[in-house]
């Protein structure tokens, strides 16, 4: 009986070595053909997933002899969590396997804004020595705004910190005595606050219902016009029109987005400004982020099929039942 499907691109020594415990199908793309995959995953006792596979109710009605969806990645935006519970299917993911690397993006595009580096090198490359054109900004001294306040947006911190950047912090989620929080020594503070006071604001929310369209006009008009915005968690945080027509006034001076509402996305007019860095959705494509991720995925779905406790279960099917 096959045990294992990976519906994604996940490879690596890890995988490797849960071909040699289990029987597993890894088909890269069947997340391009639902119908193919509910065909398919009736026979499977766990599923791998990236972020592209739909884990939604009918997967798991056709999905009669899986316990455990291993989410490779920490946002949830594909995984029906409620649904999963409610069928008695356990979801674990990598909650802070990549955030080193998503952090590390964060403040290399903030860079990249500071000194217009994408600009500059196009420029360069073209021939040119403008050097008069490509007048700067220091970061040092200025203050970064981090809206939400979890593993990514604490290393983002830290790592701004260390160019001499000051913390402010917005989450409504977290309280004033968070462990992360009081150790980075960010100042928690309104998002209205957050955003008349920063000269980077970096997005670091997951997509819910509650975050879902929160950078809008309004928020764009409170931020300082030297400001810069930075977006690597998720596009649906931003509402992208008004993102534009802030950019387009000057209302922000520029913006860093590696996110999309609709990825990948149909080319607008954020994709024509000269004040907009653009990147594909890649800050947790690192080999040392895939690394853990992988292994940590495999580590917790053998796990789970050996009949032990995941390491990073995100909801709790079987206390439900017992509760329900
Ligand atoms: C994550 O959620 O882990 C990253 O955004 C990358 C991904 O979606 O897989």
């Amino acid at each position: 009986m096959p045990d294992i499907l990976i519906s994604e691109n996940i490879r690596g020594a890890a995988v490797d070595a849960l071909f040699s415990r289990f029987e597993v199908v890894s088909l890269p793309d069947l997340w391009k053909n639902p119908q193919e995959l509910l065909q398919r995953i009736g026979d499977f006792r766990a599923l791998i997933v990236r972020n592209q596979t739909q884990v939604n109710a009918a997967l798991l009605e056709a999905a009669k002899k899986l316990v455990v969806v291993g989410r490779a990645g920490v946002g949830l935006d594909n995984v029906d969590v409620a649904a999963s519970t409610k069928a008695g299917v356990l979801i674990t993911s990598t909650p802070e396997q990549n955030a080193i690397s998503v952090a590390e993006l964060a403040i290399g595009l903030m860079l990249a804004l500071a000194r217009m580096i994408p600009a500059v090198n196009a420029d360069t490359k073209a021939g040119n020595w403008n050097r008069l054109r490509f007048m700067g900004t220091e970061i040092c001294g200025k203050t970064m705004g981090i809206v939400g306040a979890g593993k990514i947006g604490y290393l983002t911190g830290r790592r701004a910190q260390s160019f001499g950047m000051k913390v402010l912090a917005y989450d409504p989620f977290i309280s004033r005595d968070n462990i992360l929080l009081s150790e980075l020594n960010a100042e928690l503070v309104s998002l209205e606050d957050l955003l008349e006071r920063s000269d980077v604001v970096s997005c670091h929310l997951p997509a819910t219902a509650q975050t879902a369209r929160l950078l809008n006009a309004q928020c764009f008009a409170r931020m300082k016009r030297t400001a810069t915005l930075i977006n690597t968690s998720r596009g649906e945080v931003i509402v992208e029109e008004d993102l534009v027509a802030a950019l387009k006034s000057g209302h922000i001076a520029g913006a860093a987005i590696d996110v999309r509402a609709s990825e990948p996305p149909r080319p607008g007019e954020l994709e024509r400004l000269s004040n907009v860095i653009l990147s594909p959705h890649v800050g947790a494509l690192t080999h040392e982020a895939q690394g853990r991720v992988t292994r940590a995925i495999c580590e917790d779905v053998s796990r789970v099929l050996d009949g032990k406790p995941a390491m990073n279960p995100v909801n709790r099917p079987h206390a439900a039942a017992m509760a329900g």
